[in-house]
């Protein structure tokens, strides 16, 4: 069922943990399964230096956290902005359609990191992420 890769970013993730004083922090939730992700980001010049995660999730969301997190790392804001979870699962050699959600995870995960780093930053994230969505609209599980 699950990729060989996909078993391997499972049974060992990469960065897993959470960086002190982060650029950016973000935290989302799975709208399909109320699993939630934290995400740190280290930035430097515009460049993500390093990149960690915490999740709730299940080990599709642990192991596309662990490929995204990779792939982030060393890379500018702007191509960090472009990665998608379609991307994710690709270098991942795929994932069951059933755990596809999970991937978003670590994509939401990202951008509401890079988010809370524009804030902080005194710049308006919205040309770059849009308007921010909540994802409690789209999920009963909490009743919020
Ligand atoms: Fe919730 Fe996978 S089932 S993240």
């Amino acid at each position: 069922m699950y990729s060989e890769k996909v078993m391997e970013h499972f049974a060992n993730p990469h960065n897993v943990g959470e960086i002190e004083n982060a650029d950016g922090v973000g935290e989302v939730g799975n709208a399909k399964c109320g699993d939630i992700m934290r995400m740190y980001l280290k930035i430097d010049n515009g460049m993500i230096t390093d990149a960690k995660f915490k999740t709730f999730g299940c080990g599709a969301a642990i192991a596309t956290s662990s490929m995204a997190t990779d792939l982030v790392k060393g890379k500018s804001i702007d191509d960090a902005l472009k990665l998608t979870n379609k991307a994710v699962i690709e270098a991942l050699d795929g994932l069951p359609p059933v755990k596809i959600h999970c991937s978003v995870l670590a994509e939401q995960a990202i951008k509401a990191a890079l988010r809370d780093y524009y804030v902080k930053n005194g710049i308006d994230p919205t040309p770059f992420l849009g308007e921010e969505t909540n994802s409690c609209d789209h999920c009963d599980h909490c009743g919020h």
